[in-house]
């Protein structure tokens, strides 16, 4: 059974305020203005709010309630599985915002290999770097690690691991050197990776 968090948006807004704040603030710079925006596992379009109004913003998603809800507020969303391209529309940007650590890491290289087709100017990824510390080998982070697979668990992927820093920033640099990017950038804010990978030029 999918966690609390998945059942109602409502759920979902509560439990993630208390680990963001006004992390996602640093996403309206990152993302500029005027740009489509296209979220896969978008949920019911939390992110949308953070960005530029001037942007304009659309997403999938395989949460029925998260959908639902997102249509009955006019946001631009729809059912669609992230690991099928035909789900996917060409936009500016790109975002991959909590999503990989939900995922094994095939899936996180087909996800990633498809936006890599769709986008035009660049990926924005975001993740949480305060889960790096349930991958810690010691007693309190394992049993951490354990609470949050069940806490975070979406009803589609079991979370395999928690990743460390160092993995985290690997996975990174596998991603783009995998896709032949070229340049990238990773920055941490209130305890959130922001990794823009920007298109290369001449594709
Ligand atoms: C942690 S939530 C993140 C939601 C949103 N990106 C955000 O930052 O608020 C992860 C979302 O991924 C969705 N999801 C997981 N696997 C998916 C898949 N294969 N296709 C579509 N959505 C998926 C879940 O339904 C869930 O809404």
């Amino acid at each position: 059974m999918k966690s609390i968090m998945f059942m109602h948006p409502l759920m979902y807004e509560f439990g993630v305020r208390f680990l963001y704040f006004d992390g996602l603030k640093i996403l309206k710079p990152i993302i500029g203005e005027e740009k489509e925006v296209f979220e896969p596992a978008c949920g019911y379009g939390r992110i949308k709010r953070f960005i530029s109004s001037t942007c304009k913003y659309s997403g999938i998603d395989l949460n029925e309630r998260f959908v639902n809800y997102a249509r009955r507020r006019n946001r631009d969303i729809r059912m669609g599985n992230i690991l099928d391209s035909k789900n996917y529309k060409e936009s500016d940007v790109i975002i991959l915002s909590d999503i990989l650590h939900h995922l094994s890491r095939e899936d996180i290289r087909t996800l990633f290999s498809i936006a890599v087709r769709f986008a035009r100017e660049k990926i924005v990824i975001v993740e949480p770097e305060f889960v790096t510390y349930a991958a810690k080998k010691n007693t309190l982070s394992r049993a951490l690690g354990k609470f949050m697979a069940v806490m975070d668990y979406d009803g589609i992927n079991e979370i395999e691991k928690w990743l460390s820093d160092e993995e985290y920033k690997s996975l990174f640099y596998d991603l783009k050197e995998s896709n032949n990017i070229e340049k990238f950038e990773i920055k941490k804010f209130r305890r959130h990776y922001f990794v823009e990978m920007f298109m290369n030029e001449n594709r």
